[in-house]
């Protein structure tokens, strides 16, 4: 898992076993990862450390996360001065991450992968940029940048699990299988592989089968860190969802995925994109946005990426926020005008819009959720987020179309994109709707 002779400035082997015990917690998705937290003011003294800390803090995507980060950075700062090259490229790509220049803080991940192809801490980060950049729309760079490091870590699980995530993402889902396959014999209950599982039945269609494997491994994802358990949960709540099963889908939201960690931003967007797909196959859920909208509201002035800003968005405007929202639309709008680089690959064409649609979707007003959605469809995936994830945008267009009476279009446009794929319950069920 981990590699001993990767450079760092360490003075002694409890410093190695404390960046040995992080990396290999963070990169299984196991729990104990902010042990680092506790490990930067034991070894105060070791740049490492310090520049991990800051790594597991800028994970949080939120303002204080953020300001944590950049406290473990400045800590980290003077002891550089005899530091390793390897020290040295990690904070560089923490400052670019910090500024949430998202494509430079990739392409330094990248270049220490491709120095030292077992530093698995920066591949997992890496993996997270992509999520940031858009999974479905990066896969294609995360599978080569996947496809470079196995031969270096051929038997480790957690690389082979993000390996078969990111042959998922590309749709190339007999190598995905076989991915996954190779990690869960060596490692059962790999959570990430699990995940790849979820991934691959719902490309597929295949819901019963999806929920016999999910609820074997539902156990084991207790024994996982938050984010693995809510967001594995979230998975196996929507293959539930696709065979109208609400109770289910509501009862393993109540107990697995909203209300254990609720100001995780991670927890906070499975919940909401949760709610919002139950809304989307007619249950009412009303009585459950307050408390969702009541965290996320700090969020305003952060707009890390249009995925999350949609979500929370939503749940706002379906708590009934409308001041909130106001005053988020017009931030978005600030955010676009920025002009550096993600401002104009992220912001401008499709966040802005995507935010202000999910606005108008929320308090009923469709025809100009369908008018703002029509545009952006196409470049849906480049907001952040997987593909699983960014399905429910399409879905909300589908609704949208619905809704504002076009319904020969939104048969057409869910026609192309189910393709031959097996229909579910919940795909019948949403063709009637526009029948
Ligand atoms: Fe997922």
């Amino acid at each position: 898992m981990t590699d001993g002779t990767l450079p760092a400035t360490i003075g002694s082997a409890a410093e190695r076993v404390s960046l040995d015990t992080f990396t290999r917690r963070l990169v299984r998705l196991d729990r104990g990862a902010e042990s680092i937290l506790e490990d930067a003011k034991t070894f105060p003294e070791t740049p490492m450390i310090q520049l991990a800390a800051a790594a597991f803090c800028l994970l949080g995507q939120t303002a204080p996360a953020d300001a944590a980060g950049r406290g473990f950075l400045d800590a980290a700062a003077p002891l550089l001065a005899g530091a390793t090259e390897r020290e040295h490229r990690w904070e560089a790509l923490l400052r670019r991450w910090l500024a949430h220049d998202h494509l430079g803080a990739l392409e330094a991940a990248e270049a220490l992968t491709a120095r030292w192809p077992t530093d698995l801490l920066a591949a997992k980060i890496a993996e997270f940029f992509y999520y940031v950049l858009g999974q479905e729309h990066e896969a294609p760079r995360f599978r080569a940048h996947m496809d470079r490091l196995v031969p270096a870590n051929p038997d480790d699980a957690d690389l082979l699990a993000m390996a078969a995530f990111a042959e998922e993402l590309c749709g190339d889902l007999p190598a995905a299988q076989a991915s996954v396959e190779r990690a869960l014999a060596i490692d059962p209950d790999q959570p990430w592989a699990h995940h790849c599982v979820a991934h691959i039945h719902l490309r597929r269609g295949e819901t019963e089968t999806g929920i016999a494997a999910l609820e074997g491994f539902l156990p084991s994802w207790i024994a996982s860190g938050r984010f693995a358990h809510c967001h594995n949960t979230w998975h196996l709540a929507l293959a539930h969802l696709d065979r109208l099963d609400h109770d289910r889908a509501l009862a393993l939201f109540r107990r697995h995925v909203w209300g254990i960690a609720p100001d995780l931003v991670f927890e906070q967007v499975d919940a909401i994109a949760l709610l919002w797909r139950l809304e989307l196959a007619g249950a009412a859920v009303d009585a459950l946005w307050p408390e969702i909208a009541s965290r996320v509201a700090v969020h305003l002035g952060s707009h890390y990426m249009p995925f999350l800003d949609a979500h929370f968005v939503y749940a706002l405007a379906r708590a009934g926020q409308a001041d909130t929202v106001a005053a988020w639309r017009a931030a978005v709008a600030r955010r676009a005008a920025e002009g550096d680089p993600e401002a104009h690959r992220t912001w401008v064409g499709f966040g802005r819009p995507l935010v202000d649609a999910v606005a108008a979707f929320a308090v009923g007003d469709a025809s100009r959720a369908a008018a703002l959605l029509e545009p952006i469809m196409p470049m849906a995936t480049i907001g952040g987020g997987s593909d699983a994830q960014v399905d429910l945008f399409r879905q909300t267009y589908f609704h949208a179309l619905v809704q504002s009476g076009s319904k020969a279009d939104a048969r057409a446009y869910w026609a192309e994109l189910l393709g031959g794929r097996p229909r579910t319950e919940l795909d019948l069920w949403r063709a009637g709707l526009a029948a």
